[in-house]
C-alpha cells in the first residue's frame, strides 16, 4: 500500500483519533496529531516525536494555534495531504437548560475548530492541487436523538459545511467526506468527555430517560474504532470517495429511517410546498 501521504488528525489522545493514529503509524504513514496535552498524546500513542510522528499541543479554539500547527507539520514533513477533523464531544440537555458558555464551548470545538482547520489546510491543498478532508460528524447530524439538541446542532453544522465544501473545493482536486458514526466504543460516553447542562429543569422525563439509555450503553457500543480507522485510511486511497458516509449498522438503520421519513413528509406536504410559488 502507498503510504506517502501525510496526515493531520485532531483530538488524538483517545477514542477514534487514537485508534487512527496508532494504525497510521503501524502502516508506515507520516502524521501530525493534536491534543490539548501533548504528553498525554505521546503516552497514549506510545511513540515519541520523530521522522514519522509529530505530536502537537494545540488549542483548537485558537485560529493562531491551529495555523502554527499546520506550519509545523509542513516544516516537519514537507507537506500535508489529509486533514481529519476528529476532535469533538457530546453535550446533553434541554435547550433551555444549556447555558451560553456551554453552548459556545461545544460550538467552538465541534464546529469552529473544523472551520479553522479547513481554513489552515486549504492554502496547502490548493497549491498542491490535491488533498483529503475527513470531517467526523455523527448520525446525530442527520438523525438525532432526544436530549441531544445542541450536539445535533453542532453536528448538523459539520454535515452542511462539509457537503458544500465538497463541491467548493472539487476544482482543486480536494476531496471532502463527512463521516457519520453511530455509537462507537470509545471514551465518548465517559464523564471525562461527555458534558451535560449544569442546570436541570424538572419535568424533562423523556430527556433523562434518553440520557440513561446512552449511559447504559457505555462499553457495549456496537461500533469498533479500529474498523473505523481502517475505513478512513481506505477512504483516502479511494479515487472517488463518498461525500457522506454512515458508519455502523445502527447509523445505517437510523439514516434509512430518516430518509424514509423525509420522503414521506415531502410527499404528504407536496401541495403546501408548491402553494407558495407565484402563479
Ligand atoms: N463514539 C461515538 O459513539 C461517536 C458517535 C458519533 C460521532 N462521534 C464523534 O467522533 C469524534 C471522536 O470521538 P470519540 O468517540 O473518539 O470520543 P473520545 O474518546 O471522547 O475522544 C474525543 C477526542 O476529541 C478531543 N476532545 C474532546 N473534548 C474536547 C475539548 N473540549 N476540547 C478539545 N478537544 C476535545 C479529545 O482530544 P484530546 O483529549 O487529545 O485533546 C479526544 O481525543 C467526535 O467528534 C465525536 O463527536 C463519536
Amino acid at each position: 500500500m502507498k503510504t506517502d501521504k501525510v496526515w493531520f488528525v485532531t483530538g488524538a489522545s483517545k477514542g477514534m483519533g487514537l485508534s487512527l493514529v496508532k494504525k497510521l503509524i503501524g502502516e508506515g504513514y507520516r502524521l501530525a496529531a493534536t491534543s490539548r496535552e501533548s504528553q498525554r498524546l505521546v503516552d497514549a500513542v506510545g511513540h515519541a516525536e520523530g521522522t514519522q510522528f509529530l505530536p502537537l499541543e494545540v488549542d483548537l479554539t485558537s485560529a493562531e494555534s491551529i495555523h502554527q500547527a499546520f506550519e509545523r507539520t509542513v516544516a516537519h514533513f514537507g507537506k500535508v495531504d489529509v486533514l481529519v477533523n476528529n476532535a469533538g464531544y457530546g453535550i446533553g440537555g434541554a435547550v433551555e437548560e444549556i447555558n451560553q458558555e456551554e453552548i459556545k464551548d461545544s460550538f467552538d470545538i465541534n464546529v469552529m475548530a473544523v472551520i479553522k482547520t479547513m481554513q489552515s489546510a486549504m492554502p496547502y491543498f490548493r497549491q498542491q492541487q490535491s488533498g483529503n478532508i475527513i470531517n467526523i460528524s455523527s448520525i446525530a447530524g442527520f438523525a438525532p436523538g432526544i436530549g441531544w439538541a445542541m450536539y445535533a446542532a453542532t453536528k448538523y453544522a459539520v454535515t452542511g459545511l462539509s457537503e458544500v465544501m465538497a463541491e467548493d473545493v472539487k476544482e482543486f482536486g480536494v476531496k471532502v467526506t463527512v463521516v457519520a458514526p453511530g455509537a462507537f466504543r470509545t471514551e465518548f460516553l465517559e464523564d471525562s468527555s461527555l458534558v451535560f447542562a449544569k442546570k436541570k429543569i424538572e419535568g424533562y422525563s423523556a430527556i433523562r430517560a434518553s440520557h440513561e439509555k446512552y449511559a447504559a450503553m457505555n462499553g457495549t457500543q456496537i461500533g469498533n474504532p479500529e474498523m473505523l480507522a481502517q475505513v478512513l485510511i481506505d477512504l483516502v486511497g479511494n479515487p472517488n470517495p463518498p461525500i457522506r458516509l454512515y458508519l455502523g449498522s445502527d447509523a445505517y438503520s437510523r439514516a434509512t429511517e430518516k430518509v424514509n421519513l423525509l420522503a414521506e413528509e415531502l410527499e404528504n406536504n407536496k401541495q403546501i410546498s408548491y402553494s407558495t410559488d407565484f402563479n
